[in-house]
């Protein structure tokens, strides 16, 4: 560890915030025999820097205009500073420090409309500017994260040699694609984690029933996670999961997670993914009650009131374990092909929509390592996508479809089951309603039609001839 400011400007890359995300990257790219610098505004950020780079070429930062004189030219500047105004105020203090050519990295999870406004700022000053999504958590900024970046080709060509060495690999493939022009890499980066929440709510709808209706304890539970991770839908999440059910708290020797107040938590970034899809008119229903479910675990001391004022017991489920435990891994492998559909039928309109040029198959791709809903369907996706670059949605590919039907039936049982019982499973159940909505070749709209033209003479088309329609509803029939 040295300091940045007295040597010759030759790092090849300049860190702006040293919380933990922004600390592992940086030991990540070093370790990759990238000389780099880091400058947090807090100084024990940087001495925790010092501390952990021992041995490693990391310079540590007194303050911003030491940061870039370390820096070769065109700079690249790295920001991981919680996203929204913090964002704002950075590039504001840095943008006076650099010149022409110059490239700043938002690895934050930023709104992608913050980001497009981000980038026509700078292009006026002549500075490159790339939205990089990061996934993977601490563990996979340190060991290899799957990396999302949009902008301009000269502004990833700067730095593609540093993010093909540090992120994820699959085989000899890095998780790591240049994913298109503007926000497309925050975009992406958003969906992902739209799809996480999904994915999530799924695994967490399967714990409920595996505890409440079948009865299991947390040793079944991480029993049955670990064999469905071994077997499939497999997966980091699935891993994790069994891994969580496991862990005992030290202070009172039980199992952890049931010491866990049930009120979960969000940064956001699945609410923009249902506000996007909502504006852009493709349903995500599955996202949508994910997102919906963290709002209701908040009302807690509402849903305990209303647990007296709605009294209902649960009942468990008769007969084997086994084969409920069988139905719902086919349930939660058809949900989650449900929610890479939503998900992946979204990015597809937004691409249009926002000119990304997107293609899916890379998307994919860069899913298949290092981020948080790492699966083995992604590479299943990737070849779908392959196959047809245009599919409209996943599960018109054959392949996929064909792991939907064989599968549907224990999603069926599943969801009949949490109805009878009174297992709240919005996901599963959003997940069914979508695969039947999105295979049904008529839907009774021609009614909502009918009504908003009885109403607000809205107007109809007709199935017989072409043209606009209306109807005085209220008049006699003429005939
Ligand atoms: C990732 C994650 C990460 C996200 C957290 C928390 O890909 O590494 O998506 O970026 O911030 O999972 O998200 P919430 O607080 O909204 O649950």
């Amino acid at each position: 560890m040295t300091q940045a400011s007295p040597e010759p400007a030759r790092r090849e890359l300049g860190m702006i915030g040293l919380g933990v995300m922004g600390r592992n990257l940086l030991l990540n790219f070093a370790e990759h025999g990238f000389p780099v610098a880091g400058y947090d505004q807090d100084p024990a950020k940087v001495e925790a820097l010092r501390r952990e780079a021992a041995g490693l070429d990391v310079a540590g930062a007194a303050d911003l205009a030491a940061l870039v004189a370390g820096l070769r030219t065109p700079r690249a500047l790295m920001l991981l500073v919680p996203a929204g105004a913090a964002v704002d105020a950075v590039i504001a203090g840095l943008a006076p420090l650099l010149a022409p050519g110059d490239l700043i990295i938002d690895g934050g999870n930023s709104h992608f409309k913050d980001t497009d406004r981000r980038a026509l700022e700078l292009a006026g000053t002549g500075l490159q500017f790339l939205g990089l999504g990061i996934s993977g958590g601490e563990e996979g900024a340190r060991r290899g994260p799957s990396l999302m970046p949009g902008g301009t080709p000269e502004a990833y060509a700067r730095i593609r040699p540093l993010l093909e060495a540090v992120a994820a690999r699959v085989g000899p493939e890095p998780c790591v694609a240049h994913l298109g022009p503007g926000s497309a890499g925050h975009y992406v980066k958003m969906v992902h984690n739209g799809i996480e929440y999904a994915l999530m709510e799924l695994i967490a709808e399967s714990y409920d029933l595996m505890k409440r209706a079948l009865g299991l304890n947390n040793r079944e539970i991480a029993s049955a996670f670990r064999d469905w991770s071994e077997h499939g839908p497999g997966g980091f999440l699935m891993e994790t999961t069994a891994r969580i059910f496991t862990r005992k708290d030290p202070g009172t020797g039980h199992e952890l997670v049931d010491a866990i107040l049930p009120v979960a938590r969000q940064k956001g970034t699945g609410l923009w993914t249902s506000q996007s899809a909502m504006e852009l008119q493709v349903p995500a229903p599955t996202i949508d009650l994910a997102v919906a479910q963290r709002d209701l675990s908040a009302l807690d001391s509402e849903r305990e009131q209303a647990s007296r004022v709605l009294p209902r017991p649960l009942k468990t489920r008769n007969g084997d374990s086994a084969e409920g435990l069988r139905e719902l891994n086919q349930a939660l492998q058809v949900g989650i092909l449900m929610a890479f559909a939503q998900g992946m039928a979204l990015l597809r309109a937004a691409s249009e929509r926002y000119g990304y040029g997107l293609d899916l198959a890379a998307v994919a791709r860069v899913w298949r390592g290092g981020c948080i809903i790492r699966i083995p369907l992604l590479e299943d996706l990737r070849q779908a996508y392959g196959r047809t670059p245009g599919l409209a949605n996943p599960l018109l590919d054959p392949d996929l479809a064909g792991q939907v039907l064989v599968r549907e039936e224990g999603l069926r049982s599943v969801v009949c089951a949490g109805a009878l019982l009174g297992v709240p499973i919005p996901g599963l159940m959003s997940a069914l309603a979508y695969l039947d909505g999105y295979r049904s070749a008529w839907l009774p709209a021609n009614l909502i039609q009918a009504q908003r033209d009885s109403f607000g003479a809205h107007g109809y088309q007709r199935l017989d001839r072409p043209g606009n329609f209306h109807t005085a509803w209220d008049q006699e029939d003429q005939r």
